[in-house]
């Protein structure tokens, strides 16, 4: 088994991926020494998912674990037995600690005792990716102007991912950040340049060929965009796009060939992402109206409004991947459950439950998502703003359509869920948990832990483990055809 150590490691998305990977054999093929990360939510369900990993690898009891995740039994009355037993030793590899210069020795000293000494240590991997919210095109805009910005620590941080790589010096890395780091800019200076310069300067002189995971180039002809992965290229039901670093260390690069991903047979649309959830009503969550209305009555006079909306260029829906749906399934589909996990969803005003439904059945005439401007003025809200030209209220609300994979999730799920809109008009609503997690690729056995926004949250932040899982393999391959030619040498010596 392969070590590896996740940095800034969320909900565990990337992890859950490596972690799925088998050899040849059928045993895993990577072991997580370390997780790190700050939030204790994201920390909790990083624990609860080791644990039930570590139960699988010694043919445990999972009773215990699908009774907890379905709310059949407290976290008391499950912390017994072989599930205690897996959860201490899942417990030593989740580190909760804000990465950071002040932090530096603690995490420093907890890698050295997980990775054993220096002359002992075989191959391994560092995963993870540096929080995108100062890079995030979103984040940015919000900035403008802010002279703080060039100073905010969270823009640095993937100075410790760096540090990292220069004092333990991992054979592989696997660098996830946002599109917007390509072009995000600290005054003159591209973000993006400035990382791969850090990167060819890393402490102790080690380095990195840097290779695109899905352009075959040689690293001076790979251009900046050539890293970004489209997830929905992969099997992933939705439109993610991600930079991805691949780094292999410089010693070792004549052995390892360059490799890259293998495209899905099409895409896997929300229809397919969402089959067999059962269909559920939001509950109306009140708040004082400024003004007093009938919404029955607008609704009626709503949607006899748009019965006549066709669109005028209604496209074809887009033929799903049949290979890719499958293997979609397979990934994501848990017998043990009776039921969908973390499907309920959250309760609207009855405003927005009313514009949900409406926006939902126009979707279905256009055939894609309509514009907030396109709902009968009845519907608009108070706000000013809405409604004029070029204001980004217009783009508040969206209708995910069920013929093709779903816009990003992100964290900001976590907020309202106007953008995330159920394309079923009776069901009216936003997306709960489980579907934005389907959306997303993890498996319908991952539970996470936390109040209802913070689960959205870890959710919106996550790699999609099934994409994950295939970088993984071809990590893994690297490893193993690199312990194959060590092998040979050793015979030959
Ligand atoms: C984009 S998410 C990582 C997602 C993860 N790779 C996955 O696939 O699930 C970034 C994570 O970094 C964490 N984080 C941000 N700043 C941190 C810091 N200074 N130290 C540790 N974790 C941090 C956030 O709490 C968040 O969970």
């Amino acid at each position: 088994m392969f070590p590896i150590i996740d940095l800034f490691a969320g909900p565990g998305g990337l992890n859950e991926g490596f972690s799925s990977v088998k050899d040849e054999a059928g045993n895993y093929a990577f072991k997580t020494l370390a997780s790190f990360e700050m939030d204790s939510f994201a920390c909790q369900t990083l624990r609860l998912r080791a644990t039930y990993r570590e139960l699988l690898r010694i043919g445990g009891d999972l009773q215990p674990y699908f009774e907890y995740i379905s709310g059949a039994k407290t976290w008391p009355e499950t912390l017994k037995g072989d599930f205690k037993e897996a959860y201490m030793a899942a417990k030593q590899h989740v580190y909760r600690v804000e990465l950071g210069e002040e932090n530096r020795p603690k995490v420093d000293e907890h890698i050295e005792l997980q990775l054993g000494p220096e002359d002992t240590r075989g191959d391994w991997a560092l995963i993870g990716g540096p929080p995108c919210q100062a890079y995030s095109l979103a984040g940015r805009s919000r900035r403008t102007g802010d002279e703080n910005f060039a100073f905010d620590h969270k823009h640095f941080l993937y100075r410790e991912y760096l540090h990292i790589l220069g004092k333990f010096k991992p054979t592989i890395f696997v660098m996830e950040n946002v599109k917007g780091l390509l072009s995000s800019k600290n005054g003159d200076q591209s973000m993006f340049q400035t990382i791969l310069a850090d990167l060819k300067r890393l402490p102790s002189g080690v380095s990195y060929e840097i290779r695109s995971l899905v352009v075959d180039a040689e690293p001076n002809d790979i251009a900046p965009n050539d890293f970004i992965i489209r997830s929905e290229d992969y099997g992933v039901p939705q439109k993610r796009h991600r930079v991805i670093l691949l780094g292999v260390r410089s010693d070792v690069v004549h052995l390892i060939p360059r490799q890259v991903l293998n495209k899905a047979d099409g895409p896997v649309t929300v229809r397919a992402a969402l089959r067999g959830m059962p269909a559920v009503q939001a509950e109306t969550s009140y708040r004082k109206p400024k003004i007093a209305q009938d919404w029955s009555a607008v609704q009626t006079a709503a949607l006899r409004d748009i019965r006549s909306v066709e669109s005028p260029s209604k496209l074809e829906p887009l033929k799903p991947g049949a290979k890719a749906v499958e293997s979609y399934v397979d990934w994501i589909s848990e017998t043990e459950l009776n039921e969908p996990i973390q499907h309920n969803p959250r309760a609207h005003m009855v405003s927005d439950l009313v514009r949900y439904r409406v926006m939902a059945e126009l979707a279905q005439r256009l055939g894609k998502s309509p514009k907030y401007t396109d709902l009968p003025p009845s519907l608009h809200p108070e706000h000013r703003n809405i409604g004029k030209v070029g204001t980004p209220f217009t783009d508040r609300f969206r209708v995910q359509v069920w013929d093709t994979p779903a816009t990003t999730v992100v964290s900001h799920i976590s907020k309202d869920g106007h953008y995330y809109i159920h394309p079923d008009p009776r069901q009216a609503r936003s997306f709960t948990v489980r579907e934005a997690a389907r959306l997303q690729s993890f498996p319908d056995n991952y539970f996470f832990e936390g109040p209802r926004t913070q689960q959205f949250h870890q959710v919106g932040n996550a790699v999609p483990p099934l994409l994950s899982k295939q970088i993984g393999e071809l990590v893994a391959q690297m490893l193993g055809t690199l312990d194959i030619h060590k092998k040979d040498s050793e015979v030959t010596a």
